[in-house]
């Protein structure tokens, strides 16, 4: 047990284990009295008339009904107020020491003139934009942008392929798409227009494509479709009325894997998602007026919506942007920016952790670091190793570190240790938020009671940052999250809690990997491999991987008629294929080409036999009675990539 550490707890807006359990009782014992006195710290153009309702077997849920307010107005004009010379957003470009600071004065004006586009090109309150940007300001004042008149943002990764950006436009509607000429991450340049094209390609939905200019690359234009984004914003004016919106209209669906091929659109309304970012971006990294606060995250996934860009905003935070990747141009950027800034509080995952303290200690202890409070990890299981060397290494023993457990469907963070209150375990997220009920239940959905145990992770009751829906598809959202167990949202993931009542999760127990802190389905990586004209059957399964936490590993069945004259060969095309219809981030790291699948008489795929192969742990199987064809695990082992 890591004790609090006085210097922290003495500023912190919780400070102790007993002040937080006093608020968490609270929380727990009157929900409604709870978050109706955290809405407060929004602005509401018309306050909710009630806090909750919610039929949680039919995934109908509402927070704040009756309440009007827009998030734009809550995360920009009410701070370009009473502070507009403070710095809302700090631009750390992909150059080293290249930063461009924006106030919240500057701020207003830039979502003004970019709403005022977007509604020039048609875009009404309800429209969906699709966003595919590269980590540069106009991405916050995008989606900014959109909440500002009402429209739905739908972020799509910079790294997505365009056949996964092309499905994500098409599910979601979008009317317009803003991206840049090309993308910077170190000392690559990916060709984001290029994808745009492809991905548009015949899409009679798309009527324009707003360009920013990044790297000044030619790139081809569209006439009557593609518009250079900064010649739209000099034509309009810097101001624009905000729309009020319902506590429950949709501010932006996210897209995210799940256990089957197709990804889903996670949709997050307006008022309880505020409410939720806002206060857990304030007592999880105990945020002060001055604290310089930096999310490495990328603004394609929840962690760049809820806390670089929502949740930071709306407390008025200056929150930093990072264009770069932690490796450019060496492994001590991260520290550099820190120092540059004098970063108060640090956001990233697990996997860039591991990356960079591979690279060796004198990258981070050439950077003073003086400046940092807090350090904080998201995505994945952090290893108490890793968790100590953070601590000990680019925290010099003085920074807390704060392990936040969450999901692109609970908007927000759900499990995580407060920095003045909670005595850390390298390793676990600790305690639950307040208004936080995880449950562990078998898999008969029985509640697993008391400590030292472990289940499935489910979480009791709502809270405002939860997920509404599935963007058109409201069955599967109830079918996904609210039927394996009735009563309870099942999160997908395994949960030990100890003596102690720390939570500590496992990794998920469905077919969903966590991958480099990106999350995968293995189906969407099976239909992409099986999409090849060689591949006639594939199963993918995760293996543990020193940096990105899992590694992807594919077994491929060729069809019989397909002649593979060069394996190797066939095995690069197969990598590609993924990288072409998902993105580079799918890519297998081995592919083991086979003649069969370990599979039950009735046909069932037996993963964890793949599971142990792709881990090298092939002494001890267990009972694979059931197995069709027992001597297939013999031939898998014999051919595998281990
Ligand atoms: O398996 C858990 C893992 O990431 C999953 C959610 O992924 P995504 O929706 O992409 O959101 C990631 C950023 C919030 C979870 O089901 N996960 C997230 N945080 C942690 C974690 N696993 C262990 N420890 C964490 N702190």
């Amino acid at each position: 047990m890591i004790p609090v550490k006085p210097h922290i707890a003495k500023r912190a807006h919780v400070h102790s284990l007993a002040h937080y359990e006093g608020l968490y009782r609270e929380s727990i014992a009157n929900p409604a009295g709870f978050w109706s006195t955290q809405a407060e710290a929004l602005t509401w153009f018309h306050p909710p008339e009630s806090v909750h309702q919610a039929r949680i077997e039919e995934g109908e849920i509402a927070w704040f009904s009756g309440g009007k307010l827009n998030a734009c107005y809550n995360c920009v004009d009410r701070h370009a107020e009473t502070q507009p010379d403070k710095v809302a957003i700090v631009w750390a470009a992909n150059e080293p020491g290249e930063y461009r600071k924006i106030t919240y004065a500057e701020l207003a004006r830039e979502v003004g003139r970019m709403a005022n586009v977007l509604k020039s090109h048609g875009v009404r309150r309800g429209d969906r934009v699709a966003i595919y940007l590269p980590m540069i300001p106009e991405v916050a004042f995008a989606m900014l942008a959109c909440a500002r008149i009402g429209a739905v943002h739908s972020v799509v990764f910079a790294g997505f392929s365009a056949e996964a950006l092309r499905e994500r436009i098409l599910d979601a509607d979008c009317a317009v798409v803003l991206t840049a000429d090309e993308g910077l991450r170190g000392p690559k340049r990916i060709p984001l227009k290029e994808t745009v094209d492809d991905a548009v390609e015949g899409l009679s939905v798309v009527r324009s494509v707003l360009v920013a200019k990044r790297t000044g690359a030619e790139v081809a234009m569209t006439p009557g479709r593609d518009y250079w984004l900064a010649e739209e914003l000099a034509k309009e004016r810097a101001t624009c009325p905000v729309e009020w919106m319902d506590a429950e209209d949709p501010l932006f669906v996210l897209y995210t894997s799940g256990s089957t091929g197709k990804p889903k659109g996670v949709l997050h309304t307006t008022g309880g998602y505020m409410v939720y970012t806002a206060f857990t971006h304030r007592h999880v990294f105990d945020i002060h007026d001055d604290d310089v606060y930096f999310c490495a995250a990328d603004a394609g996934w929840i962690t760049g919506h809820s806390y670089i860009v929502y949740g930071p905003l709306a407390n008025g935070t200056t929150t930093v942007m990072f264009e770069s990747v932690p490796n450019y141009p060496d492994c001590g950027r991260y520290w550099q920016v820190v120092d540059d800034l004098e970063v108060s509080v640090f956001y990233t995952a697990p996997t860039a952790i591991r990356a960079v303290m591979r690279a060796g200690d004198e990258f981070v202890t050439r950077a003073s670091r003086k400046s940092l409070r807090i350090l904080g990890t998201v995505g994945e299981p952090i290893n108490p190793e890793v968790w100590t060397w953070y601590h000990d290494v680019v925290g010099n023993g003085q920074a807390a570190v704060i392990d936040t457990w969450w999901q692109t469907e609970t908007g927000g963070i759900m499990i995580a240790p407060l920095p003045g209150a909670t005595p850390a375990k390298p390793g676990s997220a600790t305690l639950p938020m307040f208004g936080i009920r995880p449950v562990l239940v078998d898999d008969e959905g029985t509640e697993i009671k008391g400590n030292g145990v472990s289940g499935n992770l489910c979480l009791a009751g709502s809270w405002p940052g939860q997920s509404r829906t599935i963007l058109g598809d409201h069955q599967r959202f109830r079918s996904t999250y609210f039927t394996r167990f009735p009563g309870y949202y099942f999160t997908g993931d395994g949960c030990r809690r100890d003596e102690d009542g720390y939570y500590w999760i496992t990794g998920r127990v469905d077919d969903v990997i966590n991958v480099a802190g990106h999350r995968l389905g293995t189906a969407e990586i099976e239909s992409a491999l099986v999409a090849h004209e060689a591949a006639a059957e594939a199963a993918v399964v995760g293996f543990p991987h020193e940096i990105k936490g899992t590694g992807i590993y594919a077994f491929v069945i060729i069809r019989d008629d397909f002649s593979a004259e060069d394996p190797k060969a066939l095995v690069g095309a197969l990598r590609d294929q993924v990288r072409r219809v998902i993105s580079p981030i799918a890519t297998p790291d081995a592919i083991q080409i086979v003649s069969g699948l370990p599979k039950t008489r009735s046909g069932k795929i037996m993963r964890r036999i793949l599971r142990q192969i792709a881990a090298g742990k092939t002494d001890d199987f267990g009972d694979i009675s059931t197995l069709a064809d027992p001597t297939i695990v013999e031939a898998l082992i014999a051919s595998s990539e281990r």
